[in-house]
C-alpha cells in the first residue's frame, strides 16, 4: 500500500505531498531565499530551544508519576528517583540539563536577534514577544527550583521570594497591600509568611500547568508572526 495515498497521510498534507512550505516541515515564512537557509543564518538557536521545550514537556511528565508535591513526601520522592526507581535519575538530569540548555539556547537565540537586527519593524512585535518567552523560560526554572524540597532549594526560594517582596508596586510597599498587610507578591506564591506547603503546592501548579501553557501559547503566536513577518534576517 502506498503510503501518500492512504487518508491520515492526505488529511495531513491535503494534496498528498510535503511541500516545501509547509509547516510541518519548517517553521520559516512560505517562501524564503536559499541564503536565509544557511546554519549561520540563526545557527538553529531558536529551533534548539523549542527542541528542549519538548524534551522538558516528556521528561517532566513522566517525573509527574513518580513526584508529589507534599512536604512529607517531595524529598523522598527525589530519593527514591535517584535509587529506587528504574532510570529515575536520569529522568531527572535529562529534564534539569536541558531547562539550563533551554535558558542558554534562548539567551543566544536573543543575541542573535539582536546582532542581525532582527527586532526592527517589521518583527518589532515578535521580539516583544520573544521578551515574554524568555519571561516564562526563566519563571519555569524558578518554580521548579522548590520542587526537589532539600535545602537548597528551600533557601533559593527563600531568597528568591523575599527579593519580590522589595519590587516596585508588586512588592510589599505597593498598593496591592492597602486591601491587606500580606497581599504583595511574596504572599501570593508562597501563600503563608514563609515556604511551606502551601508555596510548595503553589509552586507544582505553576510549574506544571500554568507557566507550560502560558508558553506553549507564546512559542505557538511567535512561529505564527516568523512565517508573517516575511524572511529572515540576516546581518546588514
Ligand atoms: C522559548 C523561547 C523561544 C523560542 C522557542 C524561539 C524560537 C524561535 C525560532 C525557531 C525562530 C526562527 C529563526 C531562528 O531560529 O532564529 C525565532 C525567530 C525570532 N525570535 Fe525567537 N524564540 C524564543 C525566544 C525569543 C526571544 C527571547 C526573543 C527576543 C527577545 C526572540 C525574538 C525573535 C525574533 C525577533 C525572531 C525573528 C528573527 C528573524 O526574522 O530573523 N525570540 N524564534
Amino acid at each position: 500500500m502506498n503510503l501518500k495515498s492512504n487518508t491520515i497521510w492526505q488529511s495531513v498534507f491535503r494534496d498528498g505531498k510535503p511541500k516545501g512550505y509547509n509547516a510541518l516541515l519548517h517553521l520559516h515564512p512560505r517562501t524564503i531565499s536559499r541564503d536565509k537557509l544557511k546554519f549561520t543564518s540563526t545557527f538553529c538557536m531558536g529551533g534548539l530551544a523549542f527542541f528542549m521545550l519538548l524534551v522538558l514537556t516528556i521528561s517532566g511528565a513522566l517525573l509527574m508519576f513518580f513526584y508529589v508535591p507534599d512536604v512529607g513526601r517531595a524529598y523522598r520522592d527525589m530519593l527514591d528517583l535517584a535509587y529506587v526507581i528504574p532510570f529515575g535519575r536520569a529522568m531527572r538530569n535529562i529534564h534539569r540539563w536541558s531547562a539550563h540548555a533551554m535558558v542558554i539556547f534562548v539567551v543566544l537565540h536573543m543575541a542573535r536577534v539582536f546582532y542581525h537586527k532582527a527586532y526592527r519593524p517589521p518583527r518589532e512585535f515578535n521580539w516583544v514577544i520573544g521578551v515574554g518567552c524568555l519571561v516564562l523560560t526563566l519563571l519555569l526554572s524558578f518554580t521548579g527550583y522548590l520542587l526537589p524540597w532539600d535545602q537548597l532549594a528551600y533557601w533559593a526560594i527563600t531568597v528568591g521570594t523575599n527579593m519580590m517582596s522589595y519590587t516596585p508596586v508588586i512588592g510589599s510597599k505597593g498598593p496591592l497591600t492597602i486591601v491587606g498587610q500580606d497581599n504583595d507578591v511574596r504572599h501570593l506564591l508562597l501563600g503563608a509568611e514563609s515556604v511551606g506547603p502551601n508555596g510548595l503546592l503553589r509552586f507544582y501548579v505553576l510549574h506544571m500547568v500554568v507557566l507550560p501553557l502560558a508558553l506553549f501559547i507564546m512559542v505557538f503566536f511567535h512561529f505564527w508572526r516568523i512565517r508573517k513577518d516575511n524572511q529572515i534576517k540576516r546581518p546588514l
